[in-house]
């Protein structure tokens, strides 16, 4: 598979298989999140994995949609912004890392025959209190994971993305 047939069939899932993700997948999926870059290689994250009753029963009380309650597994992607780079400007790369991270993850997922939904439309500060983080922790990205229960027109992009003479310039914007 090339690497653009890959990116061409990750897609946000919404719809999980019950089945427990293996732990070879697992393990696969969080390598590949582990390799991502960083700025000046700080790494500035935790991926805090859920997957027992009672740490999915807290999350889903964080980001309410049905299917979100059908994945086996939640990856929260934390990011520490002690650890973050800051540009002499100040600005706070943790972000942008982090987001590496995860897409590292929802690449390598659909590598593994698994799907993923990135979320960031939690209620942060529930996050916040019900895993106990501290102020420098933030949780900025969730990923569900598990097995597809339905498939995706690895065409769909032909219309769902912008096209090349929209967003990318030659020379000046
Ligand atoms: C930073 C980010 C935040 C997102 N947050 C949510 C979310 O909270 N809930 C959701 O259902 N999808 C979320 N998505 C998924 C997007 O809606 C989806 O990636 C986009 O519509 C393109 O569709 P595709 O992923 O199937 O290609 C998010 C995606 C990104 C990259």
């Amino acid at each position: 598979m090339t690497f653009l047939d890959l990116a061409k069939s990750r897609f946000s899932l919404r719809k999980y298989k019950p089945d427990p993700v293996s732990e070879e997948d697992l393990n696969y999926v969080l390598e590949a999140g582990r390799l991502a870059p960083s700025a000046v290689n700080y790494q500035p994250w935790h991926f805090l994995v859920l997957r027992e009753k009672e740490s999915l029963e807290k999350i889903h009380q964080t980001y309410h949609r049905e299917w979100f309650r059908e994945a086996p597994v939640v990856i929260v992607l934390i990011g520490d912004h002690k650890q973050g780079w800051k540009r002499a400007d100040g600005k706070d790369h943790t972000d942008i890392d982090v987001a590496i991270a995860a897409d590292h993850i929802t690449l390598a997922a659909t590598d593994r025959g698994l799907g993923t939904c990135w979320i960031c439309n939690f209620d942060k500060q529930k996050t916040i209190e019900l895993f106990n983080l501290p102020a420098h922790l933030e949780p900025i990205v969730f990923l569900s994971l598990g097995y597809p229960d339905i498939q995706t027109d690895t065409e769909r992009h032909k219309d769902k993305r912008k096209p090349f003479k929209v967003i990318v310039c030659w020379e000046n914007i």
